[in-house]
């Protein structure tokens, strides 16, 4: 039996913001990040009331130090009409690790585990999104690992992406 991952969840708050700023300046996070990257630096104040609408934003801790995050939203609820018209029973992630040292070491797969269960513990979720960049082809290679599988390609503002789904039947 392998043992119990270290990374745990748990909702991020302002105090947050500085590592989320500082994640954000890193050549690994900028780069799967698209045009997003291009319109400078995020206004995390302004995503976190965001996310308290239509999602959720989770930081990974390794132990008690803070190593990345996942934003989770319910398409169906985002105003910002990202994934367009969108049915009830989906929720959509982003993910990335800020330390660059913690890279390629499984906390990645720990922590999209742990999404995915707390996704599919809403009765109504079908089915979760993800949509890295079509360059990102690490990032691709870890979400079809995970069990994702690819659903095509999609033009998301200027960004070309690749959609891939986990659906609930997947899951167990
Ligand atoms: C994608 C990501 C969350 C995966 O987490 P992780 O802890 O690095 O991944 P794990 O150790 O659990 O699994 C390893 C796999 O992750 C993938 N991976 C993706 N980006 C990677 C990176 N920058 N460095 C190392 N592995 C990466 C690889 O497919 C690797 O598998 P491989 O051994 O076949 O190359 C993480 O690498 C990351 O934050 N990357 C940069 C940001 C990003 O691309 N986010 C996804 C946007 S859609």
């Amino acid at each position: 039996m392998s043992a119990p991952s270290r990374v745990r969840l748990r909702p991020a708050t302002e105090t947050d913001i500085p590592d989320l700023e500082r994640w954000d300046r890193e050549p690994h996070v900028l780069a799967c990040m698209g045009k997003e990257a291009e319109e400078g630096p995020a206004d995390w104040h302004a995503e976190l009331a965001f996310y308290a609408q239509c999602g959720e934003v989770l930081i990974a801790e390794l132990d008690d130090r803070s190593i990345g995050v996942l934003q989770i939203i319910d398409p169906n609820r985002d105003p910002s009409q990202y994934w367009g018209e969108m049915a009830p029973g989906y929720r959509a992630i982003d993910i990335w690790i800020g330390e660059a040292d913690l890279l390629g070491q499984g906390h990645g797969t720990a922590m999209m585990r742990q999404a995915l269960a707390r996704c599919f513990a809403v009765p109504e979720v079908e089915a979760v999104l993800i949509d890295p960049l079509e360059s990102n082809t690490d990032a691709i290679r870890f979400y079809r690992r995970l069990g994702f599988r690819d659903v095509g390609p999609r033009r998301f503002d200027e960004d070309d992406c690749l959609v891939l789904k986990f659906d609930r039947a997947d899951f167990g």
